[in-house]
């Protein structure tokens, strides 16, 4: 990337502060200008893309600098005051998981020039290694290599005398210890450094694996440093209960709350037992928050209106647009758009080989940025991945450029003729442009706003709609609905796959999130054993169906079946005739059989790409009505992996594939009307908004949006 950037946050209050964070290519100098989106779709043969620029005193030409964005999780600790002349040991219990793949270090030292570190050495056996200015390095490396996956001791000793030893004890040997020695110099005087799973200088080197109570010893044995990463496992600090207390930093995000070598499988909740959780993961591929200078930090001014921004930056190298959402600073409507970024922060970095080329084409023939992170890897990987040593990624920063989460883009080629392809950002654009097309006036926010905030980000309000496909979110998220709903409020969910997952934020890191895949859903990666329970905030990880907050109770519906971006009509069926949604059909034409959402931008129809339907089992609730269903029978679809109990479903087909478009009321006078698709979105704006679907999604919203309490029926 030439030019890129991000944001200091997801979203910011009018007259509020925002910072942005730009890396320029060779220094380059670049402009800044701000813009609102009204349409961020780039495709040619969409609703037509539309930014209006919002003038700044930041306008104009801004100085460049060239920023870093390096990979792999480490800990480092300052300044051991400790006499290391008379003798060293530094020694740890591991579970690499790929000692085949070249120097790997696990806890080094460093004095001014020298240094002192034990490792994995370049044949895959436990390395000492003594490095000292002008000096050949001196190496000691066990001939026998290390097993993946599986637990060693492992220590390098420099004595007095320069000597130098290395050892591996496996925990259940097969022929793989070993011992090697080697003649370097004394350790020299001074205030050592640390690293622990990297080689100094710069942390290079970076380790792919668990470590565990790494330490320094004097040659009588005496601790120098022990590092029990059983404490504090929601933080970014590693406890030194030596002398010194040296505690470590973490950076780049290593994942903590994992099993350690004597886990005995009896426990799995962390924070029933932390001293059988005394293992890091480390990974050569973490990403952590950039930690760039700020280069341009814009004071919003009170009169642009809430919604979609973006700060466009572009010089002759490149452009970029680093997207965020502006609140009105008090609630201005009667409605508000919550924009799902904990799902665009979980997804966000999502490489996926070869997307980058595959969209070349069509970009540059639209005008769309062509950025994509499989040809970026170095601001990391989303929850969408795994590690390079084949682990999930469970650890998400919003603190670096997500070049997949941008306006005028698009995220894959869209199979339908003249569809978009476009996901996040601009698919829940779709919604604030279709609000303002039917002159529902809305105030916009965030989940981040939500998790912060609670029910009070939503109290404001009396309509709340739920964007394209917000899957992710925290207790506290999730609360705040229930509170909502309890309270009277209406609730629009305009999308599909929604809350599915628990996601938690970091306490002391409230830039990251935290997604641990347990057990079941349709996931790429799955959470090892005793490791399904969250290191921030110690929840139980995975679906808030198993966790018993089910989306079925919230909304009525949950995500039932999966396939292509390929869109389908839904159709009425008799419940639009019941006169609790007499509503919903004010000025149509309706019958049951209906076709409706045949056309859309996403996908070529409102039916699609992940669905959602009712059941009843899982806490839909008894009253609610479905109107409408989106049956997609199609090879490229299929049932979610938690409704796989055995090679065939528990229900006919039609009644599981399928989206439904539920409505039901509460008891406290306010409703939910859920749709259950992610492509139903891109249908909105057809024919201007004029199709059959705008116009029922219309006189739902002016329903909920009038204050006369719905009731419950019978
Ligand atoms: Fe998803």
């Amino acid at each position: 990337m030439t030019l890129t950037g991000y944001a200091d946050r997801w979203s910011v209050k009018q007259g509020a502060e925002i910072g942005f964070m730009v890396s320029s290519a060779g220094g380059r100098d670049f402009t800044v200008r701000f813009v609102r989106h009204l349409c961020a779709d780039p495709n040619p043969a969409g609703p037509g893309y539309a930014e209006v620029a919002m003038p700044s005193p930041l306008d104009g030409l801004h100085s460049g600098a060239e920023r870093a964005a390096h990979l792999g999780s480490f800990g480092h600790a300052a300044a051991l005051p400790a006499d290391l002349q008379g003798g060293v040991t530094l020694s740890a219990t591991i579970w690499p998981t790929t000692p085949d793949k070249g120097v790997q270090g696990l806890v080094a030292l460093r004095i001014g020039g020298w240094t002192f570190a034990l490792g994995i050495g370049p044949d895959g056996g436990a390395m000492a290694e003594v490095a000292a200015p002008a000096k050949p390095s001196a190496r000691a490396q066990v001939p026998r290599r290390l097993l993946h996956r599986r637990w060693y001791d492992v220590s390098a000793t420099l004595a007095r005398d320069g000597s130098l030893t290395v050892t591996q004890t496996p925990h259940a040997p097969l022929g793989d210890a070993g011992a090697a020695t080697a003649q370097a110099g004394p350790p020299p005087a001074g205030l050592a450094e640390v690293l622990l799973a990297a080689l100094p200088p710069e942390p290079t080197s970076h380790y792919n694996g668990k470590l565990e109570c790494p330490a320094i010893r004097s040659a009588a044995g005496a601790t120098i440093a022990a590092w029990d990463f059983s404490i504090g496992i929601p933080t970014q600090t590693a406890t030194d209960t030596g002398p010194h207390a040296a505690h470590a930093h973490l950076v780049n995000l290593p994942t903590r709350a994992m099993t350690g070598s004597n886990w005995t499988g009896i426990v799995h909740d962390w924070k029933t037992d932390p001293t059988q959780y005394g293992a890091i993961h480390f990974h050569d591929d973490d990403q952590g928050p950039l930690g760039w200078p700020e280069s341009v930090r814009l004071t919003v001014p009170t009169d642009w209106p809430s919604g979609f921004y973006a700060a466009h930056i572009k010089n002759d190298a490149g452009e970029d647009y680093i997207p965020f959402i502006v609140r009105p600073a008090l609630p201005q409507s009667d409605i508000v758009l919550l924009v799902p970024t904990f799902s665009y922060q979980v997804y966000g970095c999502y490489v996926r080989p070869g997307r980058g080329a595959e969209i070349a084409g069509r970009a540059a023939a639209w005008g769309a940025l062509p950025q994509t992170p499989d040809m970026n890897p170095q601001f990391g990987l989303s929850c969408y991945n795994h590690h390079s040593d084949g682990s999930g990624v469970s650890l998400v920063t919003q603190l670096r450029p997500m070049l997949d989460t941008r306006p005028r883009q698009f995220s894959l080629m869209d199979p339908a003729e003249g569809g978009s392809g476009t996901a996040r950002w601009v698919a829940d654009n779709y919604i604030d442009m279709w609000l303002s097309s039917i002159g529902a006036a809305h105030d916009v926010i965030t989940d981040h706003d939500l998790h912060a905030e609670g029910v009070d980000a939503l109290a404001p309000y009396r309509v709340v709609i739920a964007g394209q496909h917000p899957e992710y979110h925290s207790d506290r998220m999730m609360q705040a609905f229930e509170d909502f709903l309890g309270r009277g409020g209406r609730l629009m969910y305009l999308g599909g796959n929604g809350f599915y997952w628990r996601a938690a934020p970091s306490a002391d890191q409230p830039d990251t999130l935290e997604v641990r895949r347990a057990e079941g859903g349709i996931r790429v990666w799955e959470t090892m054993p005793g490791e399904s329970y969250h290191a921030f905030g110690g929840g139980y990880g995975g679906l808030w169906r198993r966790i018993g907050r089910s989306s079925h109770k919230l909304v009525g519906i949950s995500f039932s079946v999966q396939g292509r971006h390929l869109g389908f009509p839904y159709r009425f069926i008799e419940g639009i005739n019941d006169s609790r949604v007499a509503f919903m059909t004010t000025g149509l034409d309706l019958r049951a059989g209906q076709p409706f959402g045949d056309k859309g931008y996403m996908g070529g129809g409102a039916a699609g790409f992940e669905l959602d339907s009712v059941n009843p089992k899982y806490g839909t609730p008894p009253h609610a009505l479905v109107v409408a269903k989106g049956v997609v029978i199609h090879p490229d679809y299929g049932w979610v992996n938690e409704d796989m109990l055995v090679h065939r479903h528990p229900l006919p087909q039609a009644d599981w594939s399928c989206a439904d478009m539920t409505f039901f009321e509460t008891a406290a006078g306010g409703a939910v009307f859920s749709v259950g698709s992610m492509t139903y979105a891109g249908s909105l704006m057809v024919d201007g908004g004029n199709s059959l679907i705008g116009k029922l999604t219309a006189n739902v919203v002016r329903r909920f949006a009038d204050p006369a309490p719905f009731t419950l029926p019978g």
